[in-house]
């Protein structure tokens, strides 16, 4: 067998990025344990399968060996402490951290981006590691992004972006529109999730115009209503003005998903930011009554257009997406 240096041979591992998990079990007299682990991977989704490699170093490995029954929690951007205590800490690891035992009693760690509890479906030795392949009986996801992981330790896409923005010392307008088409919601599939239309424009006008254009390269034939929400994202960068607009006819494209608005989930939307959106949005569909929201990514004030739900165009006629961005005082948080 080739022997390499078993230091260098992990850094060349560690050179792939990955995110971070917290995989937990219980012993056979009830006592949680838990490791972070980041050699999990998604496997199958039908049937719905994942894998983590416990290693035969773990004080715990003993009980992962002969689990029948395991929990992966994925940790999200800020959960470094939690890393840091499944990784190293020697004190009662569960009690310097939020859980609830899931429907099998493993763990589930609080504000995770997601939770899978799985049952055990096959166990391969492999060298001074087991694969263990769970099958997921039940998982609980948010819109909440992974915490990163890789040689230089740990990343978060946030923070990255914010210092970038930073950094570049510019702002970028965004501009989006709701699509509806009678009860429904015209959204775009891509490969990261479902996204309403939204363009980036090269300075503060001109965006019913770049929407329009945006519509047509999208196969979309829609008409532009009133301004929805205007909301300044720090995280991003960005000035975002979203609009509601009328699908004129029905595409038939394989890009985009109609739901229905009464019954969208918010869990399903990329962006912390939309799934706030459309949270307002569903509601105000359902009393036919709409509003206009003013503030940033967390706080601000929905301001109330007066007219149903017609495209009176009380407050969006402007073709400019740099509204005042007066950012209320109001407690209504993140609802843009
Ligand atoms: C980011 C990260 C990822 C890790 N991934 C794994 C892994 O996939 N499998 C593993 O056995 N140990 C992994 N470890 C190491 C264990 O988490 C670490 O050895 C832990 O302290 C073992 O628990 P113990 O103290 O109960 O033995 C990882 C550690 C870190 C920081």
């Amino acid at each position: 067998m080739t022997r390499f240096d078993p230091k260098e041979l992990r850094n060349a591992l560690a050179s792939y990025m990955t995110g971070v998990t917290v995989v937990t079990a219980r012993a056979m007299d009830g006592t949680p344990v838990g490791f972070t682990a980041n050699s999990f991977t998604s496997v199958s989704l039908n049937p719905p399968l994942l894998l983590v490699c416990p290693g035969n170093h773990l004080s715990s490995f003993d009980i992962f060996a002969t689990a029948t029954h395991f929990a992966v929690n994925i940790l999200a951007e800020g959960q470094e402490a939690v890393s840091n205590i499944f990784a190293g800490s020697k004190e009662d690891r569960f009690s310097q951290i939020h859980w609830s035992p899931d429907q099998f009693d493993c763990p589930l760690i609080d504000g995770a981006a997601a939770q899978f509890s799985c049952s055990l479906q096959n166990r391969v030795e492999a060298g001074d590691h087991h694969i263990l392949i769970g099958q997921i009986q039940h998982y609980q996801a948010s819109t909440k992004r992974g915490l990163g992981y890789c040689r230089d330790g740990y990343f978060s896409l946030s923070r990255e972006r914010q210092s970038e923005a930073a950094a570049q010392g510019e702002q970028k307008f965004i501009c989006g529109a709701l699509v509806e088409y009678h009860d429904e919601l015209c959204l775009l599939r891509e490969p990261q999730g479902l996204f309403i239309p939204m363009v980036k424009l090269n300075d503060r006008s001109g965006a019913r115009t770049s929407l329009l254009h945006h519509f047509d390269k999208l196969g979309l034939k829609a008409g532009i209503g009133p301004v929805y929400s205007v909301y300044d994202d720090a995280e991003n960068g960005e000035h975002v003005t979203i609009f509601r607009a009328t699908l004129l006819e029905k595409p038939a494209l394989e890009t985009v998903e109609f739901r229905p608005i009464s019954q969208l989930s918010t869990n399903e939307f990329s962006r912390p930011v939309n799934a706030d959106m459309i949270r307002r949005y569903r509601e105000e569909h359902d009393h036919n009554q709409f509003g206009l929201y003013i503030g940033d990514a967390v706080r601000g004030e929905v301001h109330p257009s007066g007219g149903g739900g017609g495209d009176s165009g009380e407050s969006g006629e402007s073709d400019d997406s740099g509204e005042s961005g007066e950012s209320g005082e109001s407690d209504d948080s993140a609802n843009q």
